[in-house]
């Protein structure tokens, strides 16, 4: 499962790659705002910190076909051309990914909350489709269901997408689609954070610590040790 961080801020990003196996960065309209810098400022600087061996996704903003493919020529220039392009699943939005995948862009289908959307998106030619898995769950819907209902239907189908699941607010939303064998998964610091840290384990590590002091001396570790 690939899992990336859905943020902009790139401390934050800093900080997380430096300990968790992280495959890439999400990024939409309202991540880049909180970041309150200049969009491509702060684009570039993620791209510097991962580097074209992880990916990028960066979503258009025009409302219409040929601005969202404007945009998204001007995002490949600036960032790469291995950057994925942000399309959400909007009538002018089917039509950009199609004419985008046509040229051979990467396309990320997101804002995606029902199954069939995901599944027309993919047959015009996305990468990647995105249910928002926690906004789904608010609407009184079943998130996860909906993830795993369009992978199968992907699989069935044999569409080359994949699905990039978003939106996640808890740990748990994030490992049923583990269990599952979703390909992608992307959340917030916050989320990626609470996945592995728990103040038992710190209690746990605590002990031990103390423990191996008692009995081998102060600052004892197993490089002071003899041999
Ligand atoms: O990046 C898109 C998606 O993750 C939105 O998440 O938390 O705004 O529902 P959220």
């Amino acid at each position: 499962m690939k899992l990336y961080i859905d943020d902009a801020d790139t401390k934050k990003i800093r900080e997380l790659m430096n300990y968790l196996p992280i495959d890439g960065i999400t990024t939409n309209p309202t991540i880049i705002a909180r970041s309150a810098r200049p969009p491509f400022e702060v684009l570039r600087e993620i791209r510097e910190i991962i580097g074209h061996g992880r990916d990028l996704h960066v979503e258009v903003l025009r409302r219409d076909c040929e601005g969202m493919i404007e945009e998204a020529h001007r995002i490949l220039r600036i960032l790469g051309d291995d950057t994925y392009i942000k399309i959400p699943v909007t009538p002018d939005g089917y039509r950009a990914i199609r004419a985008l995948s046509e040229e051979g862009v990467r396309v990320t289908a997101t804002a995606i909350l029902s199954p069939m959307q995901a599944f027309l998106a993919a047959k015009a030619g996305a990468s990647f489709v995105a249910p928002y898995v926690n906004r789904i769950d608010e609407m009184g819907y079943d998130g996860e269901g909906v993830a795993l209902s369009i992978r199968e239907m992907l699989a069935v189908h044999e569409y080359p997408c994949e699905v990039l699941a978003a939106s996640f607010k808890n740990s748990m939303q994030i490992q049923s689609l583990c269990e599952e064998g979703i390909e992608c998964v992307t959340a917030p610091p916050d989320v990626l954070e609470a996945l592995i840290f728990n103040p038992s384990t710190d209690v746990s590590v605590d002990r031990f610590e103390q423990n191996f002091r008692r009995a081998y001396g102060e600052d004892a570790t197993m490089l002071t040790v003899p041999e």
